[in-house]
């Protein structure tokens, strides 16, 4: 074979290589251009109320969009400075399966970046305890571990955490029945020092 025959033998099978591999790179879409208008840029969010949900894993992020698809999850209407006032169970029931797969695995890859808040060093030095003892089991490195099945706890806004809580604590919203067991084993004032936990992780 000639060398330019051989060149292009080459420039071929490589460009055919980067083809196939080319949907295993989660790109970003028009879809989640529409999510980063309330999640932030690479779902790092601005706004105390809305979630970072960059750097979740795959599986909790598929997971969470089912919920709020199924009506399982509460949902809270929005209204994003330049988009329509929608919510999180009217976005899901409008994603097809591999929509939610694609933006799974896209802010899967993105990089949670801790929110800079003030927060009470003395109650989160305690919330360290309480986590330690119920919650770490499953929220693992104190709520930062994106393996693990559910959100990253640890960074986020503090005021999308304190409303969860409460949607928690009132049974507004459902969790799996071994960290409602936890969460009931919870004392007074026990939440408060977790907010302050998860939030002085910055
Ligand atoms: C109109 C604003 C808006 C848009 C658009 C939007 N979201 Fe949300 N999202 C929210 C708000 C507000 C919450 C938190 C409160 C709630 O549960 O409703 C939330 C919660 C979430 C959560 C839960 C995070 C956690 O910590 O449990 C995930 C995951 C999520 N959104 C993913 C997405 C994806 C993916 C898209 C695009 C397909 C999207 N969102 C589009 C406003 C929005
Ligand atoms: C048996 C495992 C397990 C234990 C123990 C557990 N959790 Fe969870 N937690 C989960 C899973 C899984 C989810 C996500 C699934 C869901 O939303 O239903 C979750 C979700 C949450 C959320 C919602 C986060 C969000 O942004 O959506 C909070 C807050 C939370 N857990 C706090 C706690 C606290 C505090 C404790 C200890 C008192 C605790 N969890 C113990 C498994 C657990």
């Amino acid at each position: 074979m000639k060398a330019t025959s051989m060149k292009r033998v080459i420039a071929v099978a490589s460009a055919a290589a980067l083809l196939t591999l080319a949907p295993l790179v989660a790109q970003s879409s028009e879809l989640t251009d529409k999510c980063d208008k309330c999640h932030g840029k690479n779902g790092n969010s601005e706004d105390t109320k809305v979630p970072t949900i960059a750097g979740f894993s795959a599986a909790a992020l598929e997971d969470i969009l089912n919920q709020y698809k199924a009506g399982d999850r509460p949902a809270e209407k929005y209204k994003p400075k330049d988009g329509d006032e929608t919510d999180m169970q009217a976005i899901s029931k409008d994603l097809s399966e591999d929509d939610i797969k694609a933006v799974a695995a896209y802010y899967a890859k993105q990089t949670f970046t801790p929110h800079k808040q003030k927060f009470d060093a003395k109650l989160a030095k305690k919330g360290a305890k309480v986590h330690k003892k119920r919650c770490e089991k499953c929220h693992s490195d104190g709520g930062s571990n994106a393996d693990d099945d559910a959100a990253i706890l640890a960074g986020q806004w503090r005021g999308y955490l304190t409303h969860q809580f409460e949607l928690i604590a009132s049974g507004e919203r459902d969790v799996p029945k071994k960290m409602r067991k936890k969460f009931k084993k919870l004392k007074d004032g026990d939440v408060e020092k977790l907010i302050e936990f998860y939030i002085s992780q910055q």
